[in-house]
């Protein structure tokens, strides 16, 4: 595997590159989550699914986004070591590691001179981003530079931030990029807990609290297929269940998968 930090270095690698090439995009802090992603990408997709030696190759990116952290956010504290996300992006089958410099890929960013992306309210303004404004412009906005610099054929993002993968769908739809997006199911820990940079912030007794999530959510879905339909039920009852185990919850929504918008029935 090749780790590049130069941009015009990596243009001349896609330049002579005559394969496909499948994109993992990453903040770094690489873990089990991101080497199913990088597998997953690994794989020949049609039409060259008979022809293994037509396998793709997979570029992983590795930038920490200054774009999408809010204020107050962990920007500073984000996990940063280049080292272990090397060899874990090597042993997962990555071609590629590009780790380019903030400057080279958002240039103008500390004077505040910078073209982005806008995401639509209707996609960014609730969920995640009723608490965290601007953090999808963020995503979207270093996504499509990444984008035209990897020019991938295919993009794999986790299901796990299904909302950022909604956004980036909608954001190459409407930018007419010729790509196609995976969404990749969820990886969890052995405990059940969803595999992620951030819950290595978690202590034991934190861990064990947010174990509910994954156990709440499980019983909705139960409730569900027992026919239980009515989203207010459901979010009531997720809602009650999430706070009795002491969590503070910032939102609780049945809504579309495509739109976001809420929906009153599942
Ligand atoms: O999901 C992430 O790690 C980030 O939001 C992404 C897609 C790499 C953009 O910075």
């Amino acid at each position: 595997m090749e780790l590049i930090t130069n941009l015009r270095e990596f243009a001349h690698w896609r330049r002579h590159c005559r394969s496909r090439v499948h994109f993992v995009p990453t903040m770094g802090g690489l873990h089990g989550g991101h080497h199913h992603l990088i597998g997953r990408a690994s794989r020949p997709t049609p039409p060259d699914r008979s022809r293994p030696e037509d396998s793709p190759l997979v570029v992983v990116s590795v930038f920490v986004n200054p774009l999408q952290f809010g204020s107050g956010e962990d920007f500073q504290a984000y996990p940063r070591d280049l080292q272990s996300d090397v060899s874990l992006a090597s042993q997962a089958g990555a071609a590629v590691l590009l780790a380019p410099a903030t400057d080279q890929l958002l240039p103008g960013h500390r004077g505040g001179d910078l073209f982005g992306v806008r995401v639509p309210e209707r996609l960014a303004g609730g969920l995640c981003g009723r608490s965290r404004p601007g953090h999808f412009d963020g995503v979207a906005t270093i996504l499509a530079r990444l984008i035209s610099v990897v020019r991938p054929d295919r993009l794999f993002l986790g299901e796990k931030d299904w909302q950022q993968l909604v956004v980036v769908r909608n954001m190459v739809e409407a930018l007419a990029i010729p790509l196609v997006v995976e969404g990749c199911s969820t990886v969890r820990d052995p405990d059940g807990l969803a595999t992620s940079t951030r819950n290595l912030y978690l202590n034991s007794a934190e861990r064990n609290r947010a174990l509910a999530l994954p156990r709440v959510l499980s019983k909705a879905q139960s409730l569900h297929a027992a026919g239980s339909r009515s989203a207010e039920d459901l979010v009531g009852i997720t809602r009650d269940r999430l706070e009795e185990a002491g969590l503070s919850v910032d939102y609780v929504e049945l809504v579309d998968p495509c739109s976001l918008r809420p929906v009153p029935e599942a």
